[in-house]
Order: C-alpha cells, then sequence, then structure tokens
C-alpha cells in the first residue's frame, strides 16, 4: 500500500525493537527504506532480530542493547547513534505490563512499569528532542500507548497510569515542540497476538474467544496491520496529524463503553418485535 522508498533515508530508533509489536515496525520500515536502531535489554534477542530482519528486507538495522528506565544509558546511547548522524524518528514502543491485582503489588513492581513505559519514554523523547530543537532538525515522534488511557483499567494499574501519562505527554509536547518542527502522535492498539503480551494479559487459552466477542470485526488485529499504520504515521504522507493518539482496535473499546452494546446482543428476536411500534388503525 505505499511506495517503496516512503521512508528512505529516514533514521529510525524503535524501543524494545526486538519482538512483537517493535520488531513488526521495524521490519517495515526497513521494507519502506529507513536505517532502523532497535533498542531492548536482552543483547541476543536484538542480534537475532538484526539477523533475520537483514536477511528478510536488506536493509540496514542495528541493534543497541540498552534498559529504557536507565537515563544515564540512554543518553549514551542516544549520543553513539548521533555521532554516526541525527535520527529523524522516534518510536516509544518498549512497555512493561502484567495482570494483578493492584492491593498485592509492591511499590518496586509499580517503579519497574512506571520506569519502562513513563521514564523510559520520557528518557528518550528529551534525549532526541534537546538535540533536534537545538539543530532545527525536523522529526516525528509515535508513541504506542494503549485503549485505556482514558477509561483506565482494573488489574494493570501500573501500565494505565503510566499509559495516561504518556498519552498527556504526547499531546502536550506535539503542541509544544509542534511549531519548532517535531510532530508527535501516538497509537492505542487492541489486543494484537504477540508472545509478549498474550503471555502476560490472557492467562487461559479459553480466554481468547471471549476476547474476540468483545470486539465487533470479531478478531484480533495483526502485527503487519499495526506496522502499516506505524509507517503511515511516522511518514511524511502524515504531515498534518499532530498531537493525536489513533486507535487501532476494531471498535474494542467502543463496544465495551456503549451503555446498550450488551442487552442489544442478549435480546431474542421477539423481543425486538416485541418493541416495534403496534400497527393500528391510521387516525
Ligand atoms: N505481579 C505482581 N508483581 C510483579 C509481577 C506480577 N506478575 N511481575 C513482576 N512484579 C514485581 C516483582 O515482584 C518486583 O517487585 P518486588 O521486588 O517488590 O518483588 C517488580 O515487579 C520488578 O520485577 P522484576 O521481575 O524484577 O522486573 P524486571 O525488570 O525483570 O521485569 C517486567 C519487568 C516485570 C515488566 C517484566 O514483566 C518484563 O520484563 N516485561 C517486558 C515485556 C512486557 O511486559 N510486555 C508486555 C507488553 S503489553
Amino acid at each position: 500500500m505505499f511506495q517503496k522508498d516512503l521512508l528512505h533515508n529516514k533514521r529510525i530508533l524503535i524501543t524494545g525493537g526486538g519482538t512483537g509489536l517493535g520488531k513488526a515496525a521495524a521490519q517495515r520500515f526497513l521494507e519502506l527504506g529507513a536505517e532502523v536502531y532497535i533498542c531492548g535489554r536482552r543483547h541476543d534477542v536484538l542480534l537475532a532480530t538484526e539477523r533475520e530482519l537483514h536477511n528478510l528486507t536488506g536493509g540496514r538495522i542495528h541493534p543497541r542493547p540498552c534498559d529504557v528506565r536507565d537515563a544515564p544509558a540512554v543518553e549514551e546511547m542516544i549520543d553513539t547513534i548521533w555521532k554516526d548522524g541525527p535520527l529523524d524518528i522516534l518510536m516509544n514502543n518498549a512497555a512493561g505490563n502484567f495482570l494483578a491485582r493492584t492491593e498485592e503489588l509492591s511499590l518496586r513492581a509499580f517503579e519497574t512499569v512506571i520506569g519502562i513505559v513513563l521514564l523510559g519514554t520520557l528518557h528518550t523523547t528529551m534525549a532526541c528532542g534537546k538535540r533536534w530543537l537545538a539543530a532545527k532538525h525536523r522529526a516525528v515522534v509515535l508513541n504506542i500507548t494503549t485503549t485505556y488511557t482514558t477509561t483506565g483499567s482494573a488489574y494493570v494499574v501500573p501500565s494505565a497510569v503510566s499509559k495516561a501519562g504518556v498519552q498527556a505527554l504526547t499531546r502536550s509536547l506535539a503542541v509544544e515542540w509542534g511549531n519548532r518542527g517535531i510532530r508527535m502522535n501516538a497509537i492505542a492498539p487492541g489486543p494484537i497476538p504477540t508472545e509478549g503480551a498474550f503471555s502476560r494479559l490472557l492467562p487461559r487459552s479459553e480466554f481468547e474467544d471471549l476476547a474476540k466477542q468483545r470486539i465487533p470485526l470479531g478478531r484480533f488485529g495483526t502485527t503487519e496491520e499495526f506496522a502499516n499504520l506505524a509507517a503511515f504515521l511516522v511518514s511524511d504522507a502524515s504531515a498534518y496529524i499532530n498531537g493525536d493518539v489513533i486507535t487501532m482496535d476494531g471498535g474494542e473499546w467502543l463496544q465495551g463503553a456503549g451503555e446498550f452494546t450488551t442487552l442489544g446482543r442478549m435480546l431474542k428476536e421477539e423481543e425486538w418485535q416485541q418493541m416495534k411500534p403496534k400497527k393500528g388503525p391510521s387516525k
């Protein structure tokens, strides 16, 4: 659906780029001509992804081991990348999440998720943003949030508060930095099968069918669909979209929020018929 050189000459960093959605985006960006840096905590995973995606696409991909929670380590990584030339695009994708009853969580559990999701996004965004603004370099940031940033969600509270913060950061900086050439948007994906998310958030396989019933389109999203949206949002094709959060969930959160959604699905045919206005003689 895109011209093959859509991201030609674009230098992109994807946090959490070794697996899941980050890896899918990396592949798509490489196919579209970008030079891609992937960072993550596990060097072996990054190396395997580098090899696999280079063989698949022939593109230039560089692994950079880095824990985004560690601000000095992020600064050092960005500094090293900048020695090859400035980045044009930052995709904040690294995440941490697990299901738990909030009252049983330790403070460190909160700090861990907030550290990866909110502070991690802040560390990379600040490190790149300062350099872009100083050099008047045009750039794009794409953050990955979730559909429960506005509603919150039970049992994933550290993630909910962190992702809500990322959404606020996205909208705030889109305004503050927009007139200096930096665009910032977010994707809020619904369920997309990846090992990292599904192993933590769908504890039993039979929950998959229940989860699909929550989605009007009746299926999960795919990593390819996600990667295509990401490619559009980081490319110049979306140059006038700034400060937005694009929901990509098959209508899931709207179905959950709608007052009569469940009722509508439970009503029997005869009940629908009974609710129709009675046809009597016209007055
Ligand atoms: N329930 C409750 N607490 C949990 C938990 C769970 N399922 N998993 C971790 N924690 C707590 C730990 O007990 C620890 O707190 P404590 O020291 O007070 O006991 C704290 O969180 C840190 O856990 P630890 O395993 O040391 O952190 P880590 O840095 O190795 O791992 C995680 C980070 C916990 C986010 C891990 O799940 C991870 O690496 N996730 C990455 C991928 C991911 O989450 N993807 C989801 C995308 S949707």
